[in-house]
């Protein structure tokens, strides 16, 4: 090992914007975690958790920060149970909230173990260790760490085996987030999606992808918008989120130029042009939110944001 402590912050992600089920996945700037790795005797600990996530269980194999641990220490030799690591998370969003919070702590505690034992393995390296953690938690899906791990928008083109593609963000756009008083679990939102599709709505769905694709490479926000609304994942959710539609449907009066669900939910975004818009969106969906009943909070973000880092 080569250093005694090593502390890591790993962004909040916006997985599937939109028809991206499972596929797509966007770093954003503001919230995320923190994880404190440091030399102890032992094996391996979590010796803490503090902050929005403070009842989490401090048990390795029930929390995504220590089999994410595990699972990097796995991956560079060396034998969790006398690896002498200890880790401190400190959760800097709501836990169920669609932002990938479960992936954010994977992100920062395999960033910051991997550093801790002198960082041989690079950040795609660590994409299949947080993967085997989010498996624990909410599914087998790699939209959120993958995002979290290297930063801007990737697409998860398979899990097994792991194929991650970097794509380009458009310029010049915001990513209005907000996030409601209320915790959605991701397994919640994922039952409530259907087992299967139609034909016609696998054609739709596909379309709609590979329009947010081509207005990615093309650089193009207006190609972009058409291509956010999916047929089949979104609506689905939408009815579970008080207000989701209405949320929605307020942002785009304000003047954003498409919305969806962060991920499983609650969190909705919303794209926009240019910064002054997206306060006045950001104000008009936390209203909608208010007229049906929760409190919400918001965050605006560039498309291209860093992933993991030290702190
Ligand atoms: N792609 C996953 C889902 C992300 O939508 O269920 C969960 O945050």
């Amino acid at each position: 090992m080569s250093a005694r402590q090593v502390t890591a912050f790993a962004p909040g992600t916006v997985a599937n914007l939109g028809p991206g089920f499972d596929v797509l996945g966007l770093a954003i700037e503001g919230p995320g975690d923190t994880v404190v790795a440091r030399r102890a005797p032992g094996g391996l600990r979590i010796a803490a958790i503090t902050g929005e996530g403070g009842a989490l269980s401090t048990d390795v194999d029930a929390n995504t920060a220590g089999v994410a641990a595990r699972q990097t220490l796995r991956r560079l030799g060396i034998d969790p149970a006398s690896a002498g690591v200890e880790l401190e998370v400190h959760k800097g969003m709501p836990i169920g909230s669609g932002l990938g919070s479960s992936a954010a702590s994977a992100a920062a505690a395999a960033y910051a173990v991997n550093l801790l034992c002198g960082g041989p393995l690079r950040r795609e390296d660590l994409i299949g260790p947080c993967v085997e953690a989010e498996a624990v938690v909410s599914g087998r899906h790699a939209d959120n760490v993958a995002a979290a791990l290297l930063g801007g928008l990737v697409l998860v083109r398979s899990v097994d085996p792991l194929d991650v593609v970097r794509l380009p963000t458009p310029s010049g756009l915001r990513l209005v987030v907000v996030t409601p008083d209320f915790e959605l679990p991701t397994r919640r939102a994922r039952a409530a999606l259907p087992a299967q599709v139609s034909l016609k709505a696998m054609v739709t769905h596909a379309a709609q992808l590979a329009t947010v694709v081509a207005a990615c490479y093309a650089d193009d926000p207006a190609l972009l918008t058409r291509g956010l609304r999916d047929p089949v994942v979104t609506p689905a959710r939408a009815a579970l989120i008080p207000g989701g539609e209405a949320v929605m449907r307020a942002a785009e009066a304000a003047g954003a130029l498409g919305s969806g669900i962060c991920g499983a939910g609650p969190s909705l975004f919303a794209l926009c042009h240019a910064a002054g818009v997206a306060r006045a969106v950001e104000a008009a969906m936390l209203a909608a939110f208010a007229d049906a009943g929760l409190t919400a909070r918001g965050c605006v973000s560039p498309l291209d944001c860093p992933g993991v880092t030290t702190r």
